[in-house]
């Protein structure tokens, strides 16, 4: 069991958890954080997912909100934590995460994100999702990626693949990263983002040939997709035993 000692010295029980990263921006990180969320809970787990960075935020109740923290709330069991902790960096343009912080003079790095969402990661639930921004190098700072976020609360990482021409390519490279970081990898998700994909099948065994993890799941492309219909695609069993 993970624990961190928080400013008042009392040692608190840190939440199992996950990382979830992606091949890149727009893969399907948000629905399918969502939906292993909604699969752990219909298993009878205490869930909170998490979107501790999100640029391309909007503003609702006057402050800037990001759409895939407020979907991840919904999918999880305590949707009454502060919108703060589970979304501490929100910003307006919707640009890399060091841009965007740059441009609205906020101080971002690993160490402020980690101690931003520690009440997130200590607030009673059995499991943590934690959803990244864009890719594995996707930067934080001029010194510091996703990489190293990750590496960082050290859960083990789930790898969406958003599966479109170029995907094969994109995965391995992830991959490789990945196994040279030494980051423990509970598995990976072929998400079909494109419609029109031809060789879907061939691609990802091209893929799966290649990543020794294991394949959580194929989810086909979903017209109006939402996380109730992913779950039955996703085979959660596979992680209960990280
Ligand atoms: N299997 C699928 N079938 C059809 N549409 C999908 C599928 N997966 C994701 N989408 C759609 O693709 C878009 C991108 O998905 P999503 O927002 O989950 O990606 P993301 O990787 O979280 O993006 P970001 O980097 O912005 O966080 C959304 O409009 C989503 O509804
Ligand atoms: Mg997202």
């Amino acid at each position: 069991m993970l624990m961190l000692v928080s400013k008042d010295h009392h040692k608190k029980r840190i939440a199992k958890g996950f990382f979830v990263t992606g091949t890149d921006t727009n893969v399907g990180k948000t629905i399918i954080t969502a939906s292993l969320s909604q699969a752990l809970i219909n298993g009878g787990k205490r869930v909170i997912a998490i979107k501790p960075l999100a640029s391309g935020c909007r503003i609702k109740d006057n402050k800037l909100q990001s759409d895939d923290a407020l979907m991840l709330r919904q999918y999880s069991t305590n949707n009454n934590l502060l919108y703060s902790s589970i979304n501490p960096f929100a910003f307006q343009d919707p640009v890399a995460p060091h841009l965007a912080a740059e441009k609205s003079k906020t101080k971002l790095s690993v160490d402020c994100i980690i101690k931003k969402t520690y009440h997130a990661l200590t607030s009673n639930s059995d499991y943590i999702i934690i959803e990244g921004a864009g890719g594995w190098f996707t930067p934080i700072n001029n010194q510091e990626r996703i990489a190293d976020l990750v590496r960082a609360y050290s859960y083990p990482v789930i790898l969406v693949v958003g599966i479109r021409l170029g995907c094969i390519n994109h995965a391995l490279l992830t991959y490789q990263c990945m196994q040279k970081a030494k980051v423990k990898i509970a598995g990976w998700v072929a998400n079909v983002v494109d419609r029109n994909m031809s060789y879907v099948l061939e691609n990802i065994e091209s893929i799966r040939l290649n990543i020794k993890a294991s394949l959580l799941g194929i989810v086909p492309y979903i017209y109006r997709i939402k996380p109730s219909k992913v779950t039955g695609f996703l085979q959660v069993d596979k992680l209960a035993t990280l």
